[in-house]
């Protein structure tokens, strides 16, 4: 007889509004496919998504893109979020933010911001991220600081800026950050077409961890330090979305909704669109969102497995773009049958250090 999984409502939704972006960070996990301006959703469409989405039940919205200050009718997406009851996070790069914005933002009602940082120096951070960025986030943090928002940092770590650690987190001080993420690359979109690039030594990794406890120890009730591992360096996955279609919803620039922001990547997966669809239909009856929920799609190796209620099988986006099948055991985990693709990727000689630069074109650097 088939499982019959009944979904919770979900807590939170990532609401990329746009693919536009001044920066080309090699390692994004935007599609490589980027939504043209003409593409994205209409303001009124965004507010009705949003209403969906807070009868549905999310508590917290997350505008991302891209670059969520691109789009000028942000306020007016805050404003109509937070009067829905929502809690308002910005993730942005900082460029485009003034202190007349802000404040601008602040007063409809925004109450987080994650700012990105791409390395410790202005050199390093502006070739990663293909532009002169980084002396617009020192601006942008103090910025941020001087209202008394809470200020979180985030900063994807990769072979090219894993040595510059202790500089990221002594400039994350700086800044005055209430948290630090320290994320390793996860490769879906521009990550993975830059993974050899970006994959980071065994060496770096052995450095980066007494670093980062030393860190979490010295700094506990001031800022808060998170460090995401390097998955395919684990004996197994990280419980990705906390489960498929579990706990967060993404809605993509055009309005396609995916159970996670890289699910587009899942080529099989048949995806419906908030403009066409209601928002609650897709959550709890879509064929996307249930793809994947429960246990019942398993493999064997899983089903049979103690930590399928700690992981759930690791994550699907990896387990499609490694070995073609989004139902199969996440490739990282030691028990998996392809465990060896993992493996394999780890066991190249480190390679060329230029990126594809994200983009409409995907210029070399
Ligand atoms: Fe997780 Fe499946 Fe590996 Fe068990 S076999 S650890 S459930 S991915
Ligand atoms: Fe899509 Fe992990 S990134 S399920």
């Amino acid at each position: 007889m088939s499982e019959v999984v009944t979904a919770a409502a979900p807590l939170g939704l990532t609401a990329e509004l746009t693919h536009r972006c001044p920066l080309h960070c090699p390692y994004c996990s935007n599609p490589l496919e980027l939504m043209a301006r003409e593409s994205e959703l209409t303001t009124g469409q965004w507010k009705s998504v949003l209403s969906q989405a807070r009868e549905l039940g999310v508590l917290q919205v997350h505008f991302s893109g891209g670059e969520p200050l691109a789009r000028p009718d942000l306020p007016e997406l805050i404003e109509h979020t937070a009067n829905l009851g929502c809690y308002v996070n910005l993730v942005t790069s900082g460029l485009g933010l003034t202190g007349e914005r802000l404040a601008v933002l602040i007063d409809r009602g925004l109450a987080h911001i994650q700012l990105s940082v791409q390395a410790a120096d202005a050199e390093r951070a502006d070739m990663i991220a293909g532009t002169r960025a980084h002396a617009h986030k020192i601006v942008a943090a103090e910025l941020i600081k001087r209202t008394g928002l809470p200020l979180s940092v985030n900063v994807v770590l990769h072979r090219a800026n894993h040595d510059q650690l202790e500089g990221i987190i002594a400039l994350a001080e700086r800044m005055g950050a209430d948290r630090l993420e320290l994320a390793n690359t996860q490769y879906y979109g521009w990550a993975l077409k830059n993974r050899d690039a970006l994959m980071p030594t065994p060496e770096q990794l052995a450095a980066a961890a007494p670093v980062v406890r030393a860190a979490i120890d010295r700094l506990k009730g001031t800022m808060q330090v998170i460090y995401v591992v390097a998955d395919y360096y684990e004996d197994y996955p990280k419980p990705c979305m906390y489960g498929w279609g579990a706990r967060q919803l993404t809605i993509a620039p055009d309005g396609t909704v995916l159970p996670c922001p890289a699910a587009s990547a899942i080529e099989t997966l048949t995806l419906d669109n908030a403009t066409k669809r209601p928002l609650t239909e897709i959550w709890y009856g879509s064929e996307s969102f249930n793809a994947y929920r429960g246990e019942e799609w398993m493999s064997d190796t899983c089903r049979s497995c103690d930590r399928r209620s700690v992981d759930y099988g690791g994550c699907r986006c990896q387990a499609f773009l490694l070995t073609g099948d989004g139902a199969s055991t996440d490739p990282v985990c030691k028990k998996s049958p392809d465990r060896g693709l993992v493996d394999l990727i780890l066991a190249r000689p480190v390679g060329s250090p230029d990126f594809a630069m994200r983009g409409p074109k995907g210029r070399q650097r």
